[in-house]
């Protein structure tokens, strides 16, 4: 097993290595240890069944499917399967999601370790997905507003978050709005493995901050999360047929881009 970097701040490529045989525990300390620190392993040129992926998955923690989804993969429910492939007039996958910059789950009380994806077709073009590293953003942020962040929480709300996520679902349903409380999370993130910090102030969407009002928390958080994607911290990876990316959701924030053409992806993820 070989390892190289793909950018200066985010992610490793790991050369080298056959997921289908068995990883040596040496290998598998190596991994872990890689992911933590780097935030993405690329691992290209890969073929491997439902079952190997939640082995592998399982290296990097508890493997949990948290989104209720009509698109789990057929006998394997840890597997969520994306995709805009139509068969007998039904979508195999889901078609569209992670559009704007996101934690996985940070809606969530547990915000998830890790994610994994497989991508099993690909003949599309474009699709990139970017990532973004929050500990080097928090690591880099001026001290005047790194004194301001401190000790604040922010309110991620699932049901605010509807209309940027999927704003082609419409607003969220009554249903929808009691099944999701709202969480608050500090916005200075301590890694549980490594107690690094990252700079927690989500994506896209202006959440608000617990303590401050609209007009003092709009311009920080705006001001956070634009920091955190500063194209120094970016890695935007050019997806192969046969890769698997593994990330950590504590060290980077990610999203998808548009893309045309048939894809197919297997994602599963880690607690
Ligand atoms: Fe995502």
């Amino acid at each position: 097993m070989k390892c190289s970097a793909i950018s200066s701040n985010v992610g490793v490529e790991v050369k080298d290595i056959d997921l289908n045989d068995a990883i040596s525990k040496q290998d598998q300390q190596t991994l872990q240890s890689l992911l933590t620190t780097t935030g993405l392993l690329v691992i290209r040129k890969q073929n491997i069944s439902p079952e190997k992926l939640i082995e592998f998955t399982n290296l990097f923690g508890e493997i949990r499917a948290y989104t209720r989804s009509n698109f789990e993969l057929n006998n394997y429910p840890e597997i969520l399967v994306l995709s805009n492939i139509v068969k007998d007039g039904r979508g195999v996958g889901s078609p569209v999601s992670g559009r704007v910059w996101h934690l996985d789950g940070h809606y969530l009380d547990e915000i998830p370790k890790a994610t994994l994806l497989a991508m099993k077709i690909k003949q599309e073009e474009g699709g990139n997905t970017c990532f973004s590293n929050i500990q080097a953003a928090w690591a880099n942020l001026p001290d005047r507003v790194a004194a301001m962040a401190e000790n604040l929480n922010i309110i991620i709300s699932r049901v605010k978050s509807r209309e940027y996520n999927y704003p082609e679902r419409g607003p969220a349903t009554e249903e929808e709005i009691k099944e999701w409380p709202d969480v608050t999370h500090p916005i200075l993130l301590s890694h549980p493995d490594t107690d690094r910090i990252g700079l927690g102030a989500g994506g896209n969407v202006p959440w608000d901050i617990e303590s401050l009002s609209k007009s003092e928390a709009l311009p920080l958080i705006t001001f956070l999360q634009e920091w955190s994607v500063r194209p120094e911290f970016t890695y935007e990876h050019i997806w192969q047929e046969g890769d698997i990316l593994v990330w950590d959701n504590w060290t980077v924030l990610h999203k998808a881009s548009p893309y045309s053409g048939e894809r197919l992806l297997h994602r599963t993820t880690a607690f």
